[in-house]
């Protein structure tokens, strides 16, 4: 074996990740892990700490590879007042992401090879990996095809026009085809404008109660049914972004029963929260798709356990405190998702713990183009050689969400007071500690 003490070229410190148990897309066994320039040296239980070496202590732990989120929204370029690239990284990192998937409704959006190229500049130095999302249209208007071919030759792997939903049948079954031809997948916002009108919140009970205009379910349904059959009859691979309703999870299990390449993604809100949240007119809760009744949480956490559902995403949407606090028809919609998105699906997904990872890591990397069967070094097996991107939870401990814990700009979380079980202790992100003990290192 080589002399694990030798001092390498590489800046990067040796790191001993100590005590823990892995947890990876092989299996679940007790082992120490030796990180060495970026790559993980060794796994085996006891190591000795090699001379200059950081420990990581992983006591009572999971040692894992870091999480993946599908749906990032980063605001960077034209939003920065809410978020940028280095304050939303550094969230991720502080909930076990290495890699976030950054949405394309910036402004301008991120439709062209230039625009691409720059958050992929202004990300060499985040605290976790930028995968860019290209937008489907050319500002994300829904009218002319973007150029995916310039920007697919950049990396990007997944096109969205998120936000909003393709409305054209016609132009989405020619952007399938396109994308077919370059390998890429399609992740759809399903959300039909003709029904969703202004909708500012799920449209039932309580949107008639509280007298704010309805989003309906079917708004989202309709799409999802769409472009299933869209799918079916072009061909090419499809990602519904943030599934809320129950009919529409019926409808993902029905699509891959039948062999349709569909996956699917919810959003860690629409397992944990419901429509009656918004009762207080607070904005906080106003999010696009809506949080929706009890029947929609369950059909949702129901896809979750069953696999038809991918991915949990997090659908982080921050927004500064002078859009979030205006009245509640007015202000955006979106909530901060990156630092709960782990410890709500410990604490309210009744799921085994290598289940949510899954959830959370190899599954969303895999859809994402960005585990090592793509070439990309997140969600693989945790190995000698392999690239260490990785997060240490502790599934016991207990910690509350609070202000001064958020890395974001933001501060529009819905969580703030709650008390949630499952926390990211450690994240190692190309080698680099970025997280010790939930403190950010950058
Ligand atoms: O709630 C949401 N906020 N849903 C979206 O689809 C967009 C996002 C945003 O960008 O704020």
């Amino acid at each position: 074996m080589a002399d694990r003490s030798l001092p390498t070229a590489d800046p990067r410190p040796t790191v001993l990740v100590r005590g823990g148990t892995v947890v990876d897309p092989t299996g679940t066994r007790r082992a120490d892990v030796l990180i060495t320039a970026g790559r993980v040296a060794a796994v085996e239980e006891g190591m000795t700490k090699p001379r200059g070496a950081v420990v990581l202590e992983a006591d009572g732990c999971v040692v894992a590879p870091g999480l993946v989120d599908l749906h990032t929204h980063l605001r960077q370029p034209g939003r920065e007042e809410s978020e940028t690239i280095e304050t939303g990284t550094r969230a991720a990192s502080l909930g076990g992401f290495t890699a976030v998937v950054a949405m394309p409704n910036t402004e301008p959006a991120l439709d062209s090879a230039e625009a691409v190229r720059n958050v992929q500049e202004l990300a060499t130095t985040a605290s976790a990996e930028v995968a860019v999302a290209g937008a489907i249209t050319v500002g994300r208007a829904g009218e002319r095809l973007a150029p995916m071919s310039e920007m697919a030759a950049l990396g990007v792997r997944l096109f969205t026009d998120d936000g909003a939903g393709v409305q054209s049948a016609g132009l989405m079954r020619r952007a399938l085809d396109y994308a077919r031809g370059l390998g890429v997948t399609l992740a759809q916002h399903c959300e039909d404008g003709s029904l969703a009108g202004h909708g500012a919140m799920h449209e039932g009970a309580w949107s008639s109660r509280l007298g704010v205009p309805g989003l309906p379910a079917v708004a989202e349904e309709v799409m999802v049914a769409r472009d299933i059959a869209l799918t079916r009859a072009v061909g090419g691979r499809i990602h519904f972004l943030h599934l809320s309703t129950a009919a529409s999870v019926e409808l993902v299990r029905r699509a891959k029963s039948e062999g349709v390449a569909v996956t699917a993604e919810a959003a860690p809100h629409h397992f944990s929260l419901t429509d009656g949240c918004a009762s207080g007119y607070d904005p906080v809760f106003k999010v696009n798709p809506p949080l929706r009744p009890q029947c929609d949480v369950d059909g949702v956490k129901a896809g979750l356990a069953d696999g038809t559902i991918d991915a949990i995403a997090t659908d982080h949407a921050p927004h500064s405190p002078e859009l979030k606090d205006l009245p509640f028809d007015q202000a955006p919609p979106g909530m901060l998702g990156l630092q709960t998105a782990l410890s709500l699906a410990t604490t309210e997904l009744d799921l085994p713990l290598a289940q949510v990872l899954a959830l959370l890591s190899w599954q969303p990397a895999a859809i994402g183009g960005l585990d090592p069967s793509n070439g990309g070094g997140q969600g693989g097996p945790i190995t000698a050689g392999s690239a260490a991107n990785l997060c240490v939870i502790d599934p016991g401990a207990n910690w509350t969400v609070e202000p001064a814990s958020l890395a974001s700009r933001s501060r529009n979380s819905p969580y703030l007071g709650r008390t949630l079980t499952g926390r990211v202790r450690h994240t190692v992100f190309r080698g680099e500690p970025v997280v010790i003990d939930a403190e950010a290192q950058r």
